[in-house]
């Protein structure tokens, strides 16, 4: 086989993010967009990587982030022999949907697939997975620090999780679907640069940041149990009630307020910053409309949601 694809999911994290790194359980849901990469083998090295109008050399002491990403990910064992990748990514970069995850789960993927001649036998499946899941870190640390894996494991399955460390991702399953809106401050935001921030806030006064992370953890799990539930009313004050603690964190700014406070003010039943602050986007949750037969009324979600994206194009810059 001479060249073989991979693709995978962005994501939001609707909960928890931040205090995922550090063991607590955060929720995390796959988007319909994402990254899809094609591998084709070289017949000598280097590896290399093109995206979008760039091209990068695999090389571990590269000056550029990603070339030694990329270096990293095809370096963890069995290294991949040399190959060259067409990536695309539909995400926008630094928006906190998961790009950087994407991108490195498609690449894997694929050189994965190529390097067992595009044939994976079922009975390998979940050592691959568990495999493109290890190179994914690999390159996550290079641009993360110190990645939880939430954004890798939903780049890889999709779909609605709890995550942790620990445990990994045990899937949700909604009483209702959630609709959300995601809105973009345009400004690019860095995880290494927040995650850094809080632990260096950490390293200071570890028995503040500690509440932090436990109200966090309370959130997540009445988080939990309102998706179960379908209360999306209780799901929305959890949604408000995580912003405060990450406002409370440092890892909002003001855009990020002004869009949750939009978003509220247009009938959204809560809002927050998702993934790692500091720019990036916000998520905000769109009230269910049923029929007097209990069935879901999708037109008027889509009026309620329509109204969320009005404030939010009205609001200076977007
Ligand atoms: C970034 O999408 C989520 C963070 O919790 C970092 C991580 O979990 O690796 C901020």
């Amino acid at each position: 086989q001479a060249s073989t694809e991979g693709t995978a999911s962005g994501k939001v994290i609707l909960f928890g993010e931040h205090a995922v790194v550090y063991g607590s359980p955060a929720i995390a849901a796959g988007l319909d967009r994402g990254a899809r990469a094609v591998v084709t083998r070289q017949p000598s090295g280097p590896s290399t990587l093109r995206l979008g109008d760039g091209t990068v050399v695999a090389d571990a002491s590269s000056a550029s982030d990603l070339g030694r990403a990329f270096s990293a990910l095809l370096e963890v064992a069995p290294a991949i022999p040399p190959v060259h990748v067409e990536a695309r990514c539909d995400l926008p970069p630094g928006g906190g949907l998961g790009s950087s995850a994407a991108l490195a789960v498609s690449i894997a993927r694929a050189a994965e697939a190529l390097a067992r001649s595009g044939e994976i036998r079922p009975e390998e499946g979940a050592a691959i997975e568990a495999r493109v899941l290890a190179r994914a870190a690999a390159w996550e640390r290079i641009f993360h620090g110190n990645p939880s894996g939430i954004d890798a494991t939903a780049a890889a399955q999709g779909g609605i999780f709890r995550f942790t460390r620990a445990e990994g991702a045990r899937p949700i399953t909604p009483r209702h679907d959630l609709v959300l809106c995601v809105g973009s401050t345009g400004h690019p935001s860095s995880t290494r640069t927040t995650v850094e921030l809080i632990a260096s806030q950490h390293a200071k006064d570890p028995v503040l940041v500690k509440r932090s992370i436990d109200a966090i953890t309370s959130i997540v799990g009445n988080a939990v149990l309102a998706i179960e539930a379908g209360d999306m009313r209780a799901l929305g004050d959890l949604m408000n009630m995580n912003q405060l603690v990450l406002s409370g964190l440092f890892v909002s700014t003001s855009e990020l307020e002004e869009l949750c406070a939009l978003a509220r003010s247009a009938g959204a039943l809560g809002a927050k910053l998702t993934g790692g602050g500091g720019g990036g986007c916000v998520l905000a949750l769109v009230p269910p409309s049923f029929r007097s037969d209990g069935t879901r009324d999708e037109a008027r979600e889509a009026e309620s949601a329509a109204r969320i994206l009005d404030a939010w194009r009205g609001a200076e810059g977007h």
